[in-house]
Order: structure tokens, then sequence, then C-alpha cells
């Protein structure tokens, strides 16, 4: 069966396209940041980043299909990210989609992009991790713990009640004076810093699965003004960066323990973080796959690997689909054939 899928990512401030065939094989991926256009305001400017989206996306498209070495005639659907993100952004998305779909005569997909990060883990090259698996989802718009038990199977163990660790990241390096995005440069600094020099709190909540990390983040404010001490900026980083993932894993090993489950995955911004990496291989009798770093950042074949289910169903949108800013994971299941 013939079944590439071109799968487009608008939800936020990068216009990615991709091609996957049979929802784990990449025949290209191609990712467009905007950091030029939002780093001089040390954030996502919405407005921007709609706009700088209209003005590349074809050329993002025509990239993809190029280096998949494919035409229109040999691909099979169009999945777009239909939500949650920018809303601005996720119409552009959404409305090229459709256009190629409705001129290509394709059917066309509506993808949540959690459940894309959530799929990441499908495009593992020697097959997806041992279900069920615990799915780590940490990026700059959400802090999520799910249970996965296939494609399309995923229930949600704990979510942040406030702030995602990648916010967390991007504000505290704000506070710093450091630039955007804050996880990469705090993650770079902080390797030459003392993770214990400043004890910041860590919201461990054991009654719960879900994440708070406002506290954190108004713990470093607090510290900053007081700093009387002249802390170097890498220990500071190295400290923030030490409370940020001693509670994800903390929570990683609680969500496996309560599903007895033995088999994780990362995605997300903030799994390319190099001490996350590193520490979540240390957990002991527990299956650890975090994927390379182009795949946990926003990239649209984690798009075209969570639409394959929905593919293979036949659970196809139509042109009345528009997407939605808040969009929590499992209304896609929910999605009528029609
Ligand atoms: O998944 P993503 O690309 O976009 C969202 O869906 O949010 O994640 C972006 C987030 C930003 O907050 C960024 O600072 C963070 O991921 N991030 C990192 C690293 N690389 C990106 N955080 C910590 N360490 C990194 N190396
Ligand atoms: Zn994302």
């Amino acid at each position: 069966m013939n079944d590439a899928i071109l799968a487009i990512d608008t939800s936020c401030d990068d216009t990615s396209a991709a091609v996957v065939r049979g929802g784990n094989q990449i025949l290209s991926n191609i990712v467009s940041g905007q950091t030029l256009v939002h780093e001089r305001f040390g954030g996502i400017v919405p407005e921007l980043a709609s706009r700088r989206h209209i003005e590349i996306i074809e050329s993002v498209v025509d990239e993809a299909m190029r280096a998949a070495s494919i035409a229109f005639a040999s691909v099979s659907a169009i999945a777009v990210c239909k939500g949650p993100g920018l809303i601005g952004s996720l119409i552009v998305g959404t409305a090229f989609a459709k256009a190629l779909a409705y001129v290509h005569k394709l059917p066309y997909i509506g993808v949540n992009h959690l459940e894309g990060h959530i799929c990441s883990a499908f495009l593992k090259e020697d097959g997806p991790p041992t279900l069920p698996f615990i799915s780590l989802v940490v990026s700059g718009g959400h802090t999520s713990l799910y249970r996965v038990d296939g494609r399309a199977q995923y229930r949600e163990l704990g979510r942040s009640r406030d702030d995602a660790a990648g916010e967390a990241y991007d504000k505290v390096a704000k506070m710093l004076g450091l630039g955007f995005p804050g996880g990469p440069i705090i993650d770079r600094l902080a390797k030459a810093g003392n993770p214990r020099a400043v004890s910041f709190p860590r919201a461990y909540m054991p009654q719960t699965l879900d994440f708070s990390f406002s506290g954190l983040k108004t713990s470093v404010r607090s510290f900053l003004t007081q700093n009387t001490k002249q802390i170097p900026i890498e220990d500071i980083c190295a400290s923030f960066q030490a409370a940020v993932i001693d509670v994800l894993i903390k929570k990683i090993e609680w969500s496996a323990a309560k599903e007895n489950i033995t088999s994780v995955a990362l995605s997300g911004g903030v799994a390319a973080n190099d001490a996350l990496r590193q520490r979540i291989t240390q957990l002991k009798g527990i299956e650890t796959y975090v994927p390379p770093k182009s795949l946990c950042t926003d990239n649209a074949a984690m798009i075209g690997a969570a639409a394959y289910e929905q593919f293979l169903k036949g659970e196809f949108a139509d042109m009345r689909l528009n997407p939605k800013a808040y969009l929590p994971v499992g209304k896609i299941a929910e999605t009528k054939r029609s």
C-alpha cells in the first residue's frame, strides 16, 4: 500500500513539513525556526509568528517534497497539526493543508500536537519502545505524563498545573538576561556550574502526578533580587536545572511504578536537554527512549507518525475542521469518520 503522508506543523514558531511513510519511516523532515524573528523580544510574538509562517510555508512544503523525492501523485494523505498552539500560527498550517488536500484531491487529517510529541517514539528506527510505555512530553507549552498502550491509545496521568518546564527555562533565562529560547542556553551554561550551589525548591507533590514549576520560577526571581554573594551565573543555571530535572525524574519513576510499567519515552523541546537525557538513562530497571534532538523539538515528522492510525482507520477530517488553541489529548480519538 502506498501510505506516504505529507505532514505540516505550524503550532508555534517553527514552520515544519515532513513526508513519513508507514507511520514510522521519515522520508524528509524540514524545520524552519524563527529565533531571529523573536529573540529581540525575549519571547514569541504570536502575530509575527503567523506572518512568518505565511511567508515560508510554501517553500518549506516544497523542500519537504523535494527532499523526499516524491510527487503529490504518490502521497496518500495530508496531515496537519490542528492544536493546541498559537491560533494564528495554527490557522496558517491548517488553511495551507486544506488547500493542498483540495487541489490534489487527498484525504485530510487533523492531528493533536501533543499526540505528535507522544508519537515521536513510534519513529524509533528499530521499532517503538516496549508497550505499554510512559511518555513524558516536556516542552515550552506542556509538561504532561501519559500512559501509552499503542498508537492512539493514550491516557493522561498528570500535567503541569501552571508553567510548563520549557516555559520556566525561558522565563528564568529572561530574568538572567540570557536571550531566547532559554532552554538551550541554560543547558549549555549549566554544564560549567555547580548544581548544589543554590538550593531551589522542588515541587514533588507526592499525592499527584501533576507538576508545578511556577514556585521554582518565583524562587529564582527572589534569589536574584537578594543575590548579594554574587553566585556565578553558571551555578544559578545548574541549580535551577537540577531542580527541574529532579522533579521530572521523580515523576517518571512514580508514574512507572503506579502503572507497573518499565518502559519510558521522552519528547518535547526540553527532552533535548543534555542533563535530562543523561539522567534518564540512569534510571534503574527502566528501559528508556529519548529521540534524536531534531525529533524532540517541534517537527512535522511526529505529526506524520501520529496521523498514521487515523489514516489506516479512514478517520479523515473535512474542510470544516478548524484549529483550536486549547485541545487536550483524547479529543482526537473522538473524531468521527466523515
Ligand atoms: O517542543 P518545543 O520545540 O515547542 C513547544 O511545543 O513548546 O519546545 C520548546 C521549548 C522551549 O521552552 C525551549 O527553551 C525548550 O523547549 N528547550 C530546551 C532545550 N532545547 C529546547 N530546554 C532545556 N534544554 C534544552 N536543551
Ligand atoms: Zn511542541
